[in-house]
């Protein structure tokens, strides 16, 4: 999992950010901007191009906001773009919902020095929080935290946060895919044991049953594979409101 070396100034720009949040937010940001395929994907397929109002739910320490303001300031200034890459969007505002606090924390000191840029970080439950409006909704590896019921209905706030012309990108790992996925929820348990110190309840579905979900909650949705030169099992499903 490295990263494409005409990437790296993207990388590093997204990630400057963060060294106001201390040295594990950074690094945690080089690592996970650089080697998940999913941030570059995102942009090389255009999935956000021309959404102004995004809300990401379960959003970490705000590595999305972060990678696109980076990759739109690149685009602005002709440096570091991808020739073939469409233009990245150019945020109005972004909220991000997050249930741990020192995440929050992390997202919060991040943007600090934008205050008027429309960046807000929300610490609590995405099972409670208002969402309001949106012009897309990302949902990246969060939903299997959570269980069943409750994932159908953030689906559901989601599906109505959107008008008919909205997005939403929803990260799952497919559970039918054997080792691949085993291992994804390994990573998940170690990660949850060392940051929060308990073992959680992984609330997992195999692809097909994401896509029926998203089907009878008013979305027409298609998958990308996102795991590219990693050894997971993760695909990004594209919904737009029916
Ligand atoms: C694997 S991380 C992904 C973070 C971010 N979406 C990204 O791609 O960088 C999952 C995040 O979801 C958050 N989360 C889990 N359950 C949540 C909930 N009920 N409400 C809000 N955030 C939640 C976790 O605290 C964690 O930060």
């Amino acid at each position: 999992m490295s990263t494409a070396p005409r990437l790296a100034p993207l990388v590093e720009a997204a990630s400057a950010r963060y060294r106001s949040a201390g040295l594990f937010a950074w690094n945690f940001a080089r690592g996970k901007l650089g080697g998940d395929p999913m941030f570059a994907g995102i942009l090389a397929h255009g999935l956000l191009a021309g959404r102004a109002r995004l809300l990401d739910l379960g959003c970490g320490q705000g590595l999305l906001a972060a990678w696109l303001l980076a990759a739109h300031a690149c685009h602005a200034a002709r440096r570091d773009w991808p020739a073939q890459w469409p233009a990245p969007p150019q945020l109005a505002s972004y909220r991000g919902i997050e249930i741990n606090p020192s995440e929050a924390e992390r997202a919060r000191r991040a943007f600090a020095a934008e205050p008027g840029a429309g960046l807000h970080i929300v610490h609590g439950d995405i099972a409670d929080v208002d969402y309001g409006s949106a012009d897309a909704v990302v949902i990246l590896d969060v939903l299997h935290f959570i269980e069943y019921a409750a994932q159908e209905r953030v689906l559901a706030r989601a599906r109505a946060a959107l008008d008919r012309a909205g997005l939403l990108l929803l990260r799952v790992g497919d559970a039918d895919a054997g080792v691949r996925f085993a291992l994804s929820s390994a990573v998940d348990h170690t990660v949850a044991v060392v940051r929060r110190g308990r073992w959680p309840r992984l609330q997992c579905r195999p692809l097909r049953a994401w896509e029926e979900l998203l089907a009878r909650l008013g979305f027409t949705s298609r998958s990308l594979p996102m795991s590219a030169g990693t050894p997971f099992a993760n695909v990004l499903l594209v919904a737009e409101p029916r």
